[in-house]
């Protein structure tokens, strides 16, 4: 993405590009009001064209004002952010989004953003906040896949966007949110590459050079495993699950000592890496199976949130853990009724081999008891029941911890990744008994991502876990504001939000 981010100090009628966007809220009555530091001349013409376009500044509107020389950019679009009762930074995601997408259809190259209509609403957000929201939605929402067609249309794309204001104490602040909100959107779009880009791209071995070439870029480790080291860990699921593929597995260690000491206990992210899962010899059936390239958006957002970690050089330390395989049917492959010993030597039945995810990150689970961390939190596209229970708008959570879980919870609402609990109650442990093994894969028809949680549970070590199902938000079948059809990124910004939030 070659979108430049700037701030400037000018004022709203000496400003030079293409198009400014104002910020507006839903208070009919103070429109007018909103307006009032436009030259006369605009504002007449603002108050007269929102009357006409029945503009009411709802979340998501847009409205076209002509300058007529009143300023010296050729128009204005004032976008609404809605109601003031209802004020969250997602209002102005997603205004700067709708904003975006309204000036890139007018062909504007260069779009300003008068920063104090939106500080002025949202008086109770940092500018840093403000700036953050406005940058995320702007170039999340430009965001395409577009490598693989032979022509680019980049002519078509905004080229840059300007946050302007008359202050140059809060130019400054506006400047650190850029740096701050690019690194934390490079972060999200990595992840959405690694999501959208085909298994013939992106398997095992790909997956585990690209965590390894954001290590070197960025100054954090980067270890792999390959097939005979695995083996040699004894994990036991990984190996199982990529039996059936003629592409080897790579277990993947990211590394980041933020606080210069090793000693210090480190958050472990774990990451599910199925750069393609068929179902194996459970097939999957044809409609829809594509988007299973998309089954290793947890490492992704892994890889995406250690690479932003390791930028913003917060003070902490945290491992990323991802164990990376296809999951195929063939005459080597892993069959129902299979028995596998994980790492650590709890068995599992495979009843279903579609149930994939949870035995490679058994593996992963047990493994990260030897690093002694403060926490391990788990996210993975485990589970299809996930989708039917909460659909792409919210992310399944189970855990053993509340305080951990409701720190997500307050990071979810910030970022607007929203995440919603699920119970781990006793009963559902029953489901996943099996008659020969300590635990079998899948749970039966109901319940299916609390079964599969607990399967997971089953694994962890003596420490605090919640396991994020994220099916649902990270492989999305619509275009949402300013996330594409296709790999959402979800959990970057999440985890990176939990990280800098941290006590
Ligand atoms: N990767 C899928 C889950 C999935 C489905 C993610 C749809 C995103 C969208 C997972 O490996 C799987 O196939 N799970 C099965 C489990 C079942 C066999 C118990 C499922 O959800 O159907
Ligand atoms: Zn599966
Ligand atoms: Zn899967």
């Amino acid at each position: 993405m070659n979108m430049k981010l700037t701030s400037q100090k000018s004022t709203l009628k000496q400003i030079k590009s293409d198009a400014v966007v104002f910020f507006v809220s839903e208070e009919t009555k103070s429109i007018a009001k909103q307006l009032e530091i436009f030259p006369k001349q605009l504002k007449n013409l603002a108050e007269k064209i929102s009357l006409l376009e029945n503009f009411k500044g709802k979340n998501d509107e847009i409205c076209k004002v002509y300058a007529n020389n009143a300023i010296t950019s050729p128009f204005l679009l004032l976008v609404g952010v809605g109601k003031k009762e209802k004020f969250l930074l997602e209002m102005l995601r997603r205004a700067s989004a709708t904003a975006l997408n309204k000036a890139k259809h007018l062909k504007a190259k260069k779009v300003a953003f008068d920063f104090s209509s939106s500080a002025k609403l949202f008086s109770q957000n940092s500018s840093e906040e403000i700036t953050q929201a406005i940058v995320e939605g702007a170039m999340l929402s430009q965001y395409k896949f577009d490598k693989y067609f032979s022509e680019k249309k980049d002519k078509e794309k905004i080229s840059e966007v300007i946050l302007f204001d008359v202050s140059d104490e809060t130019v400054k602040k506006i400047k650190s949110g850029i740096s701050i909100a690019k690194i934390i959107c490079v972060g999200t779009i990595l992840a959405r590459d690694l999501q959208n880009a085909p298994s013939n791209e992106i398997y095992p071995e790909t997956l585990a050079a690209a965590a390894q070439s954001s290590a070197k870029e960025f100054g954090f480790e980067c270890e792999v495993w390959e097939k005979s080291k695995i083996e040699e860990e004894k994990f036991g699921g990984l190996l199982a699950v990529s039996s059936g593929s003629v592409k080897e597995p790579r277990f993947i260690i990211l590394k980041y000592n933020g606080t210069q000491n090793t000693e210090t206990q480190p958050f472990v992210f774990v990451g599910k890496g199925v750069t393609f899962d068929s179902g194996g010899i459970s097939i999957k059936p044809a409609a829809n199976m594509a988007e299973m390239k998309m089954d290793m958006s947890g490492a992704a957002a892994v890889i995406g949130a250690v690479q932003t970690i390791a930028r913003l050089k917060l003070l902490v330390n945290v491992v990323g853990l991802i164990p990376a395989t296809e999951n195929m049917p063939s005459g080597t492959a892993v069959k129902p009724g299979d028995v596998v010993t994980h790492r650590g030597g709890k068995t599992s039945e495979v009843d279903n081999t579609d149930a994939e995810g949870r035995l490679i990150l058994a593996d992963a689970l047990a493994f990260a008891e030897t690093l002694k961390p403060q926490f391990v939190i788990d996210l993975a596209t485990l589970t299809g029941a996930c989708v039917v229970a909460l659909g792409h708008f919210a992310t399944g959570m189970m855990g053993n911890d509340d305080e951990l879980m409701n720190k997500l919870k307050v990071a979810g609402e910030k970022t607007y990744e929203r995440v919603w609990q699920l119970p781990l109650f006793d009963e559902y442990e029953k489901l996943i008994k099996s008659d020969i093994a300590d635990v079998k894969n899948v749970g039966g028809r109901w319940g299916g991502a609390i079964t599969a949680g607990w399967f997971l549970k089953k694994f962890i070590g003596d420490y605090k876990w919640v396991h994020l199902d994220i099916a649902g938000p990270a492989i999305l079948e619509d275009n949402q504001s300013y996330a594409p059809k296709g790999g959402s990124g979800v959990g970057v910004r999440l985890l990176v939000e939990l990280v800098k939030s941290w006590k």
